[in-house]
């Protein structure tokens, strides 16, 4: 696990403490790379992975408030804690910033070993413009808000406008700025979420005068060039409006996309990935580290604008991608059941998976392993975090615990067809998976007529003949799928921990611990890290 020791700088004013240029840990800012069909994110040089949390809207606006908060977010396992920044505490009044709560935000970051992704809370939050500074609230004639259906104005600045684009670039410029400026060196800051679940509510479009002209103009010549080039890659989604409209090549937003939410949805999506982009990129020009944009799902019982209409949804991820090209990750917030489904759905297009919110009690401590074992995640972090009850013990902790253990071998894995991740119940008590030459049968664990009811865990190939798991209440069997000898037996199976990335082995499980060596078993009452050869015989 990449943890950093505890020196850290010592913040003696306000933006002075690590001067630019100063030796830093090596690689430079953080980043992200390609290993395989994975991207990475790069933090010092090395992979990392995210085990984090983000902590609930308002606690970070108050250092005194967070004092005893940080220690819990160690207690919880975490190496990352998500942080709300938000306009209006950084810009209270137009051109004057205040970075106090931001430095000590880094600084008590450091001095807990966490590193943090800053949520800046700009524009929006859950699609709302609560967190604009007051100066912005009240000049609805300069920032124009949007309008719906009913001709309402609602308390939601419009994309459509400059101004208001502008002025959150300008903020979110200075808070970029002064991050390189004190954490340049250290990057204790390694990821930016710029906004937070966009989106219309209430109507599936915005509706003011700038909004309804831009509806009735053709579509943007960049987003009919990105279609065309990319006629073959788009998702069935959006292909399928277009395509339905008779895969025009110009015409307005109704011409290309037929009339109905679904295009009211799409517009918006543009809009939104345009604001979101240029905020970024003013961002980047400052300080380019990766940032994202998070989503509140749809669902199929309801229509745009009863989720936020325009966000980064599975289904207008194309539009993203095109109109967000300075965007490097689309994250999905998920609280819903279908969990894998969504995760699935966000692992698309090269779009590499992060999960910003999801719930960190009831079956999130078991959902980290699917997103990080099956695709490649870059990290996982539940919601609301600070309010996770006797930390050390939860089962969230637990989880992570085991993860962060295993981190460097599952970053090393990454992007290799070699991890799988798997979640299992009543439903769904099995799952096949190719892996290293064999098929890989994970199945809830059983012996002697008693079974698990829940199993989930991760598993790499690490080595010819060789498998590293962990994870609770599954077996796993083996069956060859190259040449030779037909039959694949469980050679050895030894629990232990990693240190620092070093196996450590504890007892050889034989007998009942490996059902008599037919399989590699976990237990269903902890979280196990088991090592297993397998031979073959016929
Ligand atoms: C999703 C938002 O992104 C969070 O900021 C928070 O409001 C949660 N919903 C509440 O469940």
């Amino acid at each position: 696990m990449a943890r950093r020791s505890l020196a850290v700088a010592v913040f003696v004013g306000m933006a002075s403490v690590v001067a630019l240029g100063q030796a830093g840990p090596a690689g430079g800012h953080p980043q992200l790379r390609t290993q395989g069909t994975a991207r990475q994110l790069i933090v010092d040089g090395q992979p990392f992975l995210i085990i984090g949390g983000e902590l609930r809207n308002s606690s970070s606006s108050s250092l005194e408030y967070m004092k005893p908060i940080w220690q819990r977010m160690v207690d919880l396992n975490f190496n990352t804690v998500l942080t709300p920044v938000s306009w209006e505490l950084v810009e209270p009044e137009e051109g004057k910033f205040d970075f106090a709560l931001v430095d000590g935000l880094i600084q008590e970051a450091r001095r807990y070993n966490l590193r943090l992704v800053f949520l800046w809370f700009g524009s929006w939050k859950n699609g709302q413009s609560s967190y604009i500074p007051v100066w912005v609230k009240k000049d609805y004639k300069r920032f124009p808000r949007v309008r719906v259906r009913n001709g309402e104005t609602i308390e939601v600045l419009s994309t459509l406008a400059e101004a208001n684009w502008k002025a959150d670039a300008k903020a979110y410029a200075a808070l970029m700025r002064h991050i390189r400026e004190v954490d340049g060196a250290d990057h204790t800051v390694i990821m930016m979420q710029v906004e937070n679940e966009v989106g219309v509510l209430g109507d599936s479009r915005d509706r003011n005068a700038l909004a309804n002209e831009a509806f009735a103009r053709p579509v943007p010549r960049e987003l009919m060039e990105y279609l065309q080039k990319n006629k073959n890659e788009l998702l069935a989604e959006v292909k399928k409006r277009w395509e339905s409209a008779g895969f025009k090549t110009a015409g307005t937003w109704e011409e290309v996309f037929g009339a109905g939410p679904e295009t009211d949805e799409i517009f918006m999506a543009w809009n939104y990935a345009r604001y979101v982009d240029r905020v970024a990129t003013a961002g980047k020009a400052e300080y380019a580290i990766p940032v994202y944009a998070n989503a509140w799902l749809s669902s199929p019982s309801r229509k745009p604008g009863e989720w936020p209409s325009g966000g980064p949804l599975p289904h207008t991820m194309d539009i993203w991608l095109a109109g967000g090209p300075h965007i490097d990750l689309l994250a999905p917030d998920i609280y819903q059941v279908n969990f894998q489904e969504w995760c699935q759905r966000y692992a698309r297009r090269g779009n590499p998976l992060f999960i910003p919110e999801m719930p960190g009690q009831m079956a999130g401590p078991r959902n980290v392993f699917y997103a990080i074992g099956q695709h490649d995640a870059i990290g996982t972090s539940p919601f609301a975090v600070d309010s996770i009850e006797n930390p050390k013990d939860a089962p969230l902790s637990k989880s992570y615990e085991a993860i962060a253990q295993m981190a460097p071998l599952i970053l090393k894995h990454q992007g290799k067809g070699e991890m799988a991740g798997f979640v299992l119940d009543k439903e769904n008590p099995a799952v096949k998976r190719q892996l290293g030459g064999y098929d890989v049968e994970i199945s809830l664990d059983s012996i002697f007529g008693r079974g698990a009811e829940l199993g989930y865990g991760l598993i790499i190939a690490t080595g010819p003949d060789e498998f590293v798991g962990v994870g609770s209440g599954f077996r796993v069997a083996f069956k060859p799928r190259t040449p030779g000898p037909a039959l694949a037996g469980v050679g050895a199976v030894d629990e232990g921990v990693y240190r620092n990335g070093k196996w450590i082995p504890g007892r050889r499980l034989n007998g009942d611990e490996n059902d008599q060596g037919q399989k590699c078993r976990f237990d269903s009452r902890r979280i196990n890290i088991e090592r297993c050869t397998v031979y073959r015989y016929e």
